[in-house]
């Protein structure tokens, strides 16, 4: 096999997972830095694919993560050691010389932002710049993706909730941005560039659950309720209070309308609509009621 010259970082979560299939599946090689060679399972047996292990927390690890690579996607979850762990991801890309970073970050990523995600993420998007690096940002909308979260809940209950009001989101599905990144990694043309992502139309969350009632074929509830009630949920679920408290100020950005309008750059760059949430709920429909 060729030496890989694409690392990919987050590859056993939601975007990365994706990413790494599109990756495969078009023939292209790549490393995928993992923190455990139990998580390596689904590229052990790929001939396109080299493993490596890294964490963010161990900077040597990171340089070895890096030796060889041109292109580099960069993902962590949005936990309050975010923004230090890309950072200490950069330093490592610029002592082994990366080209070309692309960053997944998020949209109305902005240093002045009420909404701690978006600052930690323009933060790292400034350091970036500063190097000198080439580099992409990838500022995908709320994912789609996401409300597999509440398929237990829903399966029992037939509802899910949020503190989101009537207020329509242009959530996006993972496959599209996997599909933008892909491109952003292996063709030139996109360096220096910030994409804004978004899914092909806006959505309330009430709209979301009529749309999962018709292809799920049972009706599925949106319940809205109080910021506070929704933040002792995620702590119960088991979230640490700064990532609760971060998503309790994303979810008062969707509800002020900030997220409502649509972008073409999906299409522009992948040359194909981005999947709408009726797609979503048809694909995924039997891992909803799995
Ligand atoms: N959810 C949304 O709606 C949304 C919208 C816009 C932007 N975003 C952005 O998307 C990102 C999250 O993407 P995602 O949902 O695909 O993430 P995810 O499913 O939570 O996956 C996180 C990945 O990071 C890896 N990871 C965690 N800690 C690590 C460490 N110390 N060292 C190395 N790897 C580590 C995980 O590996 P392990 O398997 O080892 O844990 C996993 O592969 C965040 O930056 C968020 O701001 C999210």
């Amino acid at each position: 096999m060729k030496t890989p010259s694409i690392l990919i970082t987050g590859a056993t979560g939601t975007v990365g997972r994706e990413l790494t299939r599109q990756l495969a599946e078009q023939g292209h090689a790549f490393r995928v830095m993992v923190r455990s060679l139990d998580k390596a399972e689904p590229w052990r047996s790929l001939p396109s694919a080299e493993v490596v292990m890294g964490d963010f927390e161990d900077a040597s690890s990171l340089r070895t993560a890096l030796q060889g690579i041109d292109r580099a996607f960069l993902l962590s979850p949005s936990s309050e050691k975010a923004e230090a762990q890309q950072l200490a991801f950069l330093e490592a890309a610029r002592q082994t010389g990366l080209k070309h970073l692309v960053k997944l970050s998020q949209l109305a990523a902005d240093e002045n932002s009420p909404v701690r995600f978006l600052r930690y993420h323009a933060a790292v998007e400034k350091a970036i710049q500063q190097t000198g690096m080439e580099y992409t940002f990838l500022r995908p909308n709320l994912f789609m993706q996401g409300l597999l979260g509440f398929k237990d809940l829903i399966r029992a209950t037939g509802q899910f909730f949020a503190s989101a009001g009537e207020a329509p989101v242009s959530v996006i599905d993972v496959r599209d941005i996997a599909r933008v990144a892909l491109h952003c990694l292996t063709e030139e043309g996109h360096q220096g560039k910030t994409y804004t992502l978004t899914g092909p139309q806006a959505l309330t969350h009430r709209e979301m659950a009529a749309e999962l009632s018709l292809s799920l074929g049972t009706e599925v509830r949106y319940t809205d309720v109080p910021s506070e009630e929704m933040h002792q949920g995620l702590l119960q679920a088991g979230f640490p209070e700064w990532q609760a408290a971060g998503l309790m100020e994303d979810y008062a950005h969707y509800s002020r309308q900030e997220a409502a309008f649509l972008t073409s750059a999906v299409e522009e760059i992948t040359g194909a609509k981005p999947l709408s949430f009726r797609d979503f709920a048809r694909d995924y429909a039997e891992a909803f009621l799995r």
